[in-house]
């Protein structure tokens, strides 16, 4: 069974005896409207820990004054039900004004990573998820914490934040969990209309042909991004906000493509703004 914790001081009880007992924490963070991709975090910190806690908070911090907090989409029965179906012992959903009290002040943010990439998009959106993140690790105080590789930029900025304020929380990265025509899972993939979903294809298959071009032996950067750019544009509805390649730490353009690049894209297909990228090693 799945327990639901909405209160601070209830996690806090069980984190004590969890403690107490030797017990090692895995931990996922979410924002709920769970899916297989989710689940196959959920799985493996089940499967590593004693402990396997989820939690599910639709962040406001991390949502710019144009984007879709209002309309994303809640399902917080069918997120215990997928809890239980893979043996997440806690699913812990705070409540808004236990995470954001009247007074709240504080937050985390970093120098350069999170101007680059979803940062020109969405300039407080890393500010956001940074903040959040810390707190939650503070709360749950898990060994583990398992993100996924769908949202790169995050990893490479949340291992960054464990790194240089000496999080006790191991940061682990698993693989993107897509559909099997290759569309990425995404909560927002719901957003779409069934035109909207056979175009969205499009990220995917950029991503397939740039490391394709990259495997043949095109070193160029910016060649690999010309044909990322122009498969996604044979898609007239699809609007880039990026495509890039770019170094896996730094996040900075690669002139030269070198062992290990990460190619990302960014399209917007009506309202519905997806992202996806991938890891090429060479
Ligand atoms: P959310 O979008 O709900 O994603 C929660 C976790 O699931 C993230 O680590 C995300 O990368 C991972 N995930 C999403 N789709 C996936 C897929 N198709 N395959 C594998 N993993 C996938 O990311 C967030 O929430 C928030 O920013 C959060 C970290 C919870 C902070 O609020």
């Amino acid at each position: 069974m799945t327990r639901v914790v909405e209160s601070v001081a209830e996690l806090a009880a069980l984190r004590s005896v969890w403690l107490a007992q030797g017990l090692r924490v895995g931990f996922v963070p979410t924002m709920g409207a769970l899916h297989a991709g989710h689940a196959s975090l959920v799985r493996r910190a089940r499967a590593e820990n004693d402990i396997c806690v989820v939690s599910v908070y639709v962040n406001p911090l991390q949502f710019g004054p144009r984007e879709d907090l209002a309309r994303y989409p809640r399902d917080l029965a069918g997120d215990v039900k997928l809890c239980e179906s893979v043996g997440a012992d806690v699913l812990f959903a705070p409540r808004d004004d236990e995470m954001y009290p009247a007074g709240f002040q504080t937050v985390v943010d970093q120098l350069h990573l999170p101007r680059l990439l979803e940062g020109k998009a969405r300039p407080t959106h890393f500010r956001g998820v940074l903040t959040v993140v810390l707190k939650l690790f503070n709360l749950v105080r898990a060994h583990r914490a398992y993100f996924g590789q769908k949202d790169y930029q995050q990893t490479v900025v949340l291992r960054r934040m464990a790194l240089d304020l000496h999080v006790g929380t191991e940061v682990l990265v698993l693989p993107t969990v897509r559909e099997e025509d290759g569309l990425a899972l995404s909560s927002r993939n719901r957003y779409l209309s069934v035109k909207e979903r056979k175009d969205a294809l499009c990220l995917s298959q950029a991503l397939v042909a740039g490391e394709a071009l990259i495997r043949s032996g095109e070193r160029r950067g910016s060649a690999v991004t010309h044909v990322m750019r122009a498969r996604i544009e044979r898609v007239k509805k699809a609007a880039i906000d990026y495509v890039a390649c770019v170094d896996p730490e730094t996040l900075r353009p690669l002139k030269q493509v070198g062992a290990t690049s990460v190619l990302l894209v960014a399209v917007r297909l009506g309202k519905t703004r997806l992202i996806d990228n991938s890891l090429v090693m060479l």
